[in-house]
């Protein structure tokens, strides 16, 4: 109830700027409901400005200085991102693979030159989850260097020589010997029609840098699984190059048992369930809390250790958890729903809604194999009729040109090509 207070007055304050793009209370039922009402001869129909709106995957943001875009993610009442904490998991990643190193010292340098040097896909420059990945593996295995305070994310194109100013040579002493490690080369994933965190284009990538120099490489670090798996599948897997991704989809975890080295999940079971969760309680009119910290009806709750809720920037974030060979057995199938989130709601209590979701790269292994399999279960446990526009990973007008007509959903549920262009969206739904 405290956190639903809390957002109430952050949005009082924030009503000056929400008048100028058009947000304000919305019509509702009695219980709250943003549906289209008859009172008398009267009918009143929701505002697209006021229906609920989540922001997923992608949060808005700018793509140059990764400073969020506050007036997308205060657009009305009923605003929310669902994400990931993209710093703690980041960090996760670089541990796990600086503990794999130690604990693999032995047989990790394997031209036994003294330098254990790594290649890394970088998923897209712009994208905060990318960026953070990258400086979680760069400060994990000491190849950091600061630029305006924060570590450098800019890929390094190939460093074999070590000369670049974008990383440094790291050092790491492993039972008394000391070894150097060096980010060989990294490059952003991006194929020519401009699709990111593209599995194809770093498959070839691991190829090009093989032919090359691929005896240096002792570890293929990825800022996803999507690409990671391209890698281990071009190279890395018949080389026995340990490959270490990120989200825990179902074919990397069970690569694990192949060579892949390891990945973290993004508890993508917690966000999916969040991402219509919101757009649920919103529509009920109900505490923003139910069945998230606060226990619904059903029984259906999260505890703080699998999530947290920031309301400066009402954004939801899930804690991530690293899978290896340790405990990779119990994350097999990534499109599982979370148990103390998967009671279903009652559909005389919380009618059928109609809600608008897009998924920006159709061809995204993340959200394709596991967050929108997730989505799919979730929205039957939550009586949500769910339209699923797949997006080309491209170009935004493609998606938003299928926004044609928000007068016939009741919620929004956007994940942008670019995380700069939520005005091409609220610009729609504000009209
Ligand atoms: C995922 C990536 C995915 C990207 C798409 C990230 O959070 O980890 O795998 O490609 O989102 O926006």
């Amino acid at each position: 109830m405290k956190k639903r207070i809390l957002a109430l007055s952050l949005t009082a304050a924030m009503a000056l700027s929400l008048a100028a793009c058009g947000g304000g209370t919305g019509n509702t039922t009695e219980s709250g409901a943003p549906e289209t009402t008859t009172g008398g001869s009267e009918t009143t129909t929701v505002a697209n400005k006021d229906k609920p709106l989540v922001w997923f995957n992608r949060q808005p943001s700018n793509s140059t200085t990764g400073e969020l875009d506050m007036a997308a993610l205060t657009f009305n009442d009923n605003t929310y991102y669902v994400g990931f904490d993209a710093n703690q998991g980041a960090e996760l990643q670089g541990t796990m693979i600086l503990d794999y190193i130690k604990a693999h010292i032995d047989e990790i340098d394997k031209n036994g030159d003294g330098i254990i040097g790594y290649v890394l896909a970088v998923g897209d420059i712009g994208h905060n989850d990318s960026i953070a990945r990258t400086r979680g593996v760069r400060a994990a295995l000491g190849t950091a260097v600061e630029k305006d305070g924060v570590i450098d994310s800019t890929p390094v194109g190939t460093n074999v020589d070590g000369t670049s100013t974008f990383v440094q040579d790291g050092t790491l002493e492993v039972n008394g010997k000391t070894y150097t490690v060096r980010e060989l080369a990294s490059q952003e994933m991006k194929n020519s029609a401009g699709a990111t965190w593209d599995a194809a284009t770093a498959g070839n990538a691991i190829t090009t840098w093989a032919s090359s120099f691929g005896d240096q490489i002792d570890i293929v670090a990825s800022n996803n699984d999507g690409m990671g798996m391209a890698m281990f599948n071009s190279w890395s897997k018949a080389n026995e190059v340990p490959t270490f991704g990120y989200d825990a989809n179902s074919d990397a975890v069970a690569a694990i048992a192949e060579g892949y080295g390891g990945t973290i999940s993004q508890h993508a079971d917690v966000q999916a369930y969040l991402t219509l969760r919101v757009l649920r309680n919103a529509l009920d009119g109900v505490d923003i809390d139910t069945g998230i910290g606060t226990a619904d009806e059903a029984g259906n709750v999260l505890t703080d250790d699998v999530f947290y809720y920031d309301e400066a920037t009402r954004s939801y974030y899930a804690l991530n958890v690293a899978v290896t060979a340790d405990n990779y057995e119990s994350f097999l199938d990534s499109t599982v729903t979370y148990e103390p989130v998967s009671n279903q709601l009652d559909a005389a209590e919380h009618p059928v809604k109609n809600v608008w979701l897009n998924i920006y790269n159709s061809a995204d292994n993340f959200l394709g194999s596991t967050y929108q399999p997730l989505l799919q279960k979730y929205d039957d446990l939550l009586n949500l009729n769910v339209e699923y526009i797949a997006g080309d990973g491209q170009t935004e007008s493609n998606i938003t040109n299928r926004l044609s007509n928000p007068g016939a959903y009741d919620a929004f549920a956007i994940n942008m090509v670019k995380t700069d262009n939520a005005a091409s969206y609220t610009g729609i739904l504000g009209q």
